[in-house]
């Protein structure tokens, strides 16, 4: 597909990869409106199935969107009033929400320069005797180092919640990235790489029991654990979303290998010091590329030149979270130094299944023309 003459490049194209699908998603919402069976229905059951299968989880439980997976999954690892969780200030709002909601303390570490997650090294001098969580988030659809952080994790006693939100399709040591941590969460917002065509989340469960737990919880139900009881509220994923989530899962690897082919053209015309690194790709290590991000000391003026070449551009999590007003029921543990460069110096590039190749081609040699 060529870029039509004079028309800018937008951020996102949502419409373009549901055209292949339209006819498959009109036909199931047809079925779906005689059938009556609107909220979890066998469509929810499927993609369930299905997603725990792609992911290498005991099961998957859908929910009403990515906010209220990660809610219902803190929830069930047993997060109560007053605990401290340790997450990344350089993320997205829902992250740190989730934590505020359970009336817990979300505790920011820095994060690495090269991959923009959580750094490993510093989550020891976060734990104190109140921590009972850790939220890595894969931000960008970068694999966090899962190993690193599981070992600090069960060294001092800790569950893992995920943030996978922006993670489907990443991998770490070739396998999807939610196969590690107790649970992860994933959004199926429409401009995520596997999208709805309205809200919708679901959390995957290494331990069945889990599964059950937040089955219970989004439909109203009350769960005790550990002399805490917690609170069940709708949080339910409806039959029409879990559908569409379906035809675009089946062709969730083409688009993806679309999405790689774009990243591969920027990387060769842009600095590796200036993009996403890898610690070790040896071990299996792939981005999603759910964002393609550059590192850019003046963005101003790279922003301005994509501008003027019909680019769109965004600029994220600048200020990071820890200066959000919620910050006030927060915890920082030593300098956020790498959050904040990332919140000043980071841009990002359109990268999406509808992007014409020749499109990649041309904004990756105006980005290389900037860096040479
Ligand atoms: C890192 C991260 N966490 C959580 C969410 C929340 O997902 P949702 O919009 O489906 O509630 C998002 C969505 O943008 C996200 O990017």
């Amino acid at each position: 597909m060529e870029p039509r003459p004079n028309a800018r490049t937008g951020r996102y194209d949502l419409v373009t990869p549901m055209i292949p699908c339209k006819d498959e998603i009109m036909a199931g919402i047809e079925k779906i409106l005689m059938t009556g069976s609107y909220i979890l229905g066998p469509e929810v059951a499927g993609l369930e199935a299905e997603m725990a299968d792609d992911c290498g989880t005991a099961d998957s439980v859908g929910v009403a969107s990515g906010s209220s997976a990660l809610f219902v999954a803190l929830a069930v690892a047993g997060v109560r009033p007053g605990d401290e969780v340790i997450t990344t200030p350089y993320t997205f709002d829902a992250t740190m929400e989730a934590i505020v909601l359970l009336d817990a303390v979300p505790v920011f570490v820095d994060i690495c320069p090269e991959d923009l997650n959580l750094d490993p090294d510093k989550l020891a001098a976060a734990i104190t005797d109140k921590t009972r969580a850790i939220v890595p988030v894969h931000i960008f659809g970068a694999p966090c180092d899962m190993d690193r952080i599981e070992a600090v994790a069960d060294e001092h006693g800790l569950e893992i919640v995920a943030d996978m939100a922006q993670g489907y399709g990443t991998l770490y040591k070739g396998k999807s990235c939610g196969a590690w941590g107790r649970m992860s969460t994933i959004s199926f917002y429409p401009t995520k790489n596997l999208p709805g065509i309205g809200d919708g989340g679901l959390v995957l469960c290494r331990d069945r029991e889990d599964a059950e737990r937040i089955r219970r919880l989004r439909g109203h139900q009350t769960v005790r654990m550990n002399d805490h009881l917690y609170s069940g509220w709708n949080s339910r994923l409806d039959e029409i979303q879990a559908l569409a989530i379906r035809v675009r899962r089946a062709r969730f690897a083409d688009e993806q290998a679309d999405r790689q082919r774009i990243a591969a053209v920027y990387d060769a015309n842009i600095p590796a010091e200036n993009r996403v690194r890898m610690p070790d790709q040896g071990r299996g290590m792939v981005t999603a590329h759910h964002q393609y991000w550059v590192r850019c000391r003046d963005r101003t003026a790279l922003a301005a030149e994509l501008d003027a070449a019909g680019v769109d551009v965004a600029i994220y999590y600048d200020p990071p979270l820890h200066r959000h007003e919620l910050a006030e029921y927060c915890r920082v543990s030593g300098e956020l130094t790498e959050a904040e460069r990332a919140g000043r110096e980071i841009l990002i590039l359109p990268i999406h299944a509808a992007l014409p190749f020749t499109e990649a081609e041309r904004i990756g040699a105006i980005v290389g023309r900037h860096f040479a």
